[in-house]
């Protein structure tokens, strides 16, 4: 039977229903029509529905909502304002960090949390780092200079 769920999504509490095997992805996008955390994969593989739980990034399709009453949730939704882009986001643009865009919010959500993680300056660095978001399209070195410009 549906379960009552509450969580804190982008600062503010939303309440379902959800099958207790309902994944936190398929929350987010069929339940809460939050649809900007994408599905690749959905087994773990792709990076493509990474958002933050309570700071730490996690793969959404791998965890079920069910487990993350009460936890802080953060979705690309979260980022930025309307009136302003996510330094994150701002430098994806600058440096052409996408081809297609369907892995982009992902990729931003990981590269976010990885502005708190330690992680060296060099491209190599960036890539061990990054190597739980597939880029499909190979838009790598792009996406290495725009976490580069944003960590300084
Ligand atoms: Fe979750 Fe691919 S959809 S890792």
């Amino acid at each position: 039977a549906p379960i009552p769920l509450t969580l804190g999504v982008n600062g503010e509490d939303l309440h379902c229903e959800v099958d207790p095997r309902t994944t936190l992805l398929d929350c987010l996008r069929d339940h809460l029509g939050l649809t900007g955390t994408k599905k690749g994969c959905d087994h773990g593989q792709c990076g493509a529905c990474t958002v933050h739980i309570n700071g730490r990034r996690t793969n959404a399709c791998l965890v079920l909502a069910a487990c993350h009453q009460g936890d802080e949730i953060t979705t690309i939704e979260g980022l930025g304002t309307p009136e302003a882009l996510h330094p994150l986001q701002e430098a994806f643009v600058e440096y052409d960090g996408y081809q297609c865009g369907y892995c982009t919010a992902g990729q931003i959500m990981s590269a976010e949390a990885l502005m708190r993680e330690p992680c060296g300056p060099a491209d190599a660095d960036v890539r061990e780092a990054m190597s739980g978001n597939i880029c499909r399209c190979g838009a790598y070195s792009n996406i290495v200079a725009a976490i580069q410009h944003v960590r300084g």
